[in-house]
């Protein structure tokens, strides 16, 4: 750890009794006094030393900024001084910075344009915080800061092939992201449902796969998923132009934050498919979404693609996708065989870390870095890869003991769950990832050593646009959990406070509807499914289940005794409390160890149709007091909806009086191939 952080650290303390502030993300260190610098007015005046492009770029920001400051070329006739190599020699990190305001004003300093950058964007923040909210003055409360991040990544991720967001929509987004020292914007570019990146060699890309005939992702997908030309009456999409494309990498540059393209191969390429049928394994467009591997077209194709990209990107990292391919296609090409054959690959997990290799070698050659989901790791990982772990956490931990660089973007991250009852909230995805589990994400998962560890870059927000339509409903998703994002990429975990985190949240929404902004209104938050606030207590609670059917072993809850331990599950399956069974009916038989009076036995199911949870088809609740003669209590067939895309919670249930000392609880599947039943409880009453 740099010295400077050190003797932050040991600050901190004392920082802990200042006034707080409404920071996000929360600063390294602060102390706060009362009073202020005001009024900020016409003859507030800004100064800075930065020269050149750095100096014109950073006064254009001020200028369009909500303070109003007048520019002077002297110091000393400035109230706010932005200055670089004003710091602690120790004090290196280019996104750092150091702020006083005083009652004559406010210092900035920093050792890099960028971290001048942060110390203004802090002061925004600050800006009428030491007034009664409400009086619309501009002022500055008194205050020491010393800032730097914890994490070098914290990002914003935006899929625009689902559904097409335009480049004012990324620029509005790009502005709210600087407010909170977000520095990278991960560009989906394209996927199944269209390509919307222009390449002037591959013209056909968008000329036949940005526009579809249907608005809706789902409809699309239900109407067998085809494109059509631009020109076809009420055809949607689009896509960039290479000129947009120049103009939002250099408008995101000047905020600071770099753009990382993705383009995803070798799966999710139906669109690509669509314009060249020659490079799907069967030689036609509208089967299936992988590129096949053993046509060197594909090398060609894709090579030729990324020569334009590098050209119009300049950060280090180029993102090839990698997730979610069908390889199954290539055990049944000849072409792809015949690869295998020849390279000496036994397997096509193998097939794609041999592409990906390739394209590494070609990105290191033009001086680029590759990133990739973490498929990659499938089949051995390019040796140096950058992975972004998205099935969870356990592939970046992987890759960071292997001495790979990681991203982390689990499901915490991934913007796309409702944030507040999903049986209510718009469509996303349909999980429940809420504010607060967004926040008590850690990126640096606490099983890593020092070494690896530092190869855990950070973290970011990933918006997927399968179910979000409009501008609207995106930024309703991404705010206010982007700030969370924000704060875990730049606060370190002992600043961290969940309370005083949403109390700063529920302000910052209302600035965001203020200015233009469709936040989730945290106000009117209802919060997790109610069953699963409190402990229920009941006569099954620690028995031993016996199992006729095995839970899966990939929703495991917490063990057996997930179904008996007094805790319901929560809106999120991917949380501990729901079991799972894969293809398979639930039947559980509890011993209640001696005979007693039962009066009331249930059990919730889930539904959620996205991920293939269906409720049961039917349930049935036997008794019995010597565990030899059952006698049914309840039985109730279902009529499985599989057309409703609602989540729902159901519960089925007996109610009566009977004695008993075992209770068997079946319920059986849906009938549906590769569907789930979860349930998170059998409670007895
Ligand atoms: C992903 O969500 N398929 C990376």
């Amino acid at each position: 750890m740099k010295r400077f952080l050190l003797i932050v650290l040991a600050l901190l303390p004392l920082a802990f009794h200042a006034q707080d502030l409404r920071l996000i993300p929360y600063p390294l260190y602060m102390q706060a006094e009362e009073g202020m610098y005001a009024p900020l007015g016409g003859v507030t005046t800004v100064y800075t030393n930065l020269k050149g492009d750095d100096r014109k770029e950073l006064l254009e920001y001020i200028a369009t900024s909500s303070l109003p400051l007048k520019v002077v070329k002297k110091s000393e006739q400035a109230h706010v001084r932005l200055l670089l190599d004003g710091l602690d020699p120790s004090f290196t990190h280019p996104e750092a910075y150091r702020l006083e305001i005083t009652p004559q004003g406010a210092d900035a300093y920093a050792c890099d344009a960028t971290g001048l950058f942060y110390a203004f964007q802090t002061l925004l923040q600050l800006d009428g915080q030491a007034q009664p909210a409400g009086t619309g003055q501009h002022s500055l409360p008194l205050v020491k800061i010393f800032d730097e991040p914890r994490l070098q990544w914290r990002g914003w991720h935006m899929d625009v092939s689902r559904h097409f967001f335009n480049k004012e929509f990324i620029k509005k987004q790009l502005r709210m992201m600087a407010r909170y020292k977000i520095n990278r914007f991960h560009w989906h570019l394209n996927d199944d449902p269209g390509w919307r990146l222009e390449v002037k060699r591959y013209p056909q890309l968008t000329d036949s796969t940005a526009y579809r005939p249907q608005y809706l992702w789902e409809d699309w997908g239900r109407a067998g998923g085809r494109f059509c030309s631009a020109k076809t009456e009420g055809a949607y999409g689009g896509y960039f132009t290479q000129k947009d494309v120049r103009e939002i990498v250099e408008y995101a540059r000047k905020l600071h934050i770099t753009v990382v393209p993705e383009i995803d191969v070798p799966g999710h390429s139906r669109a690509v498919l669509a314009a060249f049928p020659n490079l799907a394994c069967t030689g036609r467009a509208y089967e299936n979404s992988e590129l096949c591997l053993g046509n060197e077209e594909t090398f060609t194709f894709v090579t030729n693609v990324l020569s334009e990209v590098v050209g119009l990107f300049p950060g280090e990292y180029i993102h090839i996708g990698g997730d979610e391919a069908d390889r199954s296609h290539w055990e049944r090409c000849a072409k792809c065989q015949a690869l295998m054959q020849r390279e000496g690959i036994s397997d096509v997990k193998q097939l794609q870390s041999w592409f990906t290799r390739k394209l590494e070698n070609w990105l290191t050659q033009h001086n680029r870095k590759l990133l990739g989901w973490d498929e990659i790791m499938e089949g051995g990982l390019s040796p140096r890869a950058t992975v972004m772990s998205w099935r969870g956490e356990r592939y970046g931990i992987q890759a960071a003991r292997d001495g790979h660089d990681v991203v982390m973007t689990p499901w915490q991250c991934y913007l796309d769950n409702a944030q507040d009852d999903p049986t209510t909230e718009p469509r996303g995805v349909g999980g429940y990832v809420p504010l607060r589990l967004t926040y008590d994400f850690d990126p640096v998962p606490a099983e890593l050593n020092e070494n690896e560890a530092a190869h855990i870059l950070g973290l970011q927000g990933n918006v997927w646009t399968e179910r979000i339509a409009t501008e609207q409903h995106a930024e309703y998703m991404m705010y206010p959990r982007i700030f969370a994002i924000a704060e875990n990429g730049w606060t370190q975990p002992e600043r961290k406070s969940w309370e005083r985190f949403y109390i700063f949240a529920l302000d910052e929404v209302e600035f965001l509807h203020n200015n233009g902004y469709n936040a989730f209104n945290l106000y009117t938050e209802k919060g997790d499914r109610d069953e699963a606030l409190d402990p229920v207590n009941h006569l099954a609670v620690d028995i031993d289940p016996v199992y006729t059917h095995q839970p899966s072993p990939k929703y495991p809850g917490y063990g057996p005794k997930t179904l008996t331990d007094g805790e319901r599950g929560s809106y999120n399956y991917q949380q501990g409390q729901w079991l799972g069974f894969e293809n398979d009916d639930c039947e559980v038989t509890l011993d209640l160890d001696s005979v007693q009076t039962v009066t009331k036995i249930f059990a919730d199911f889930m539904q959620r149709a996205d991920q293939w949870i269906w409720l049961p088809s039917e349930v049935i609740i036997s008794a019995s007091t010597d565990g030899a003669t059952w006698t049914i209590l309840s039985r109730e067939p279902w009529q499985v909806d599989f057309e409703d895309p609602k989540i729902r919670f159901q519960r089925y249930e007996w109610e009566g009086s009977t004695q008993a000392r075992y209770i068997r609880y079946t319920a059986k599947a849906s009938g549906r191939a590769g569907g789930w039943l979860f349930t998170d409880e059998i409670i007895v009453q």
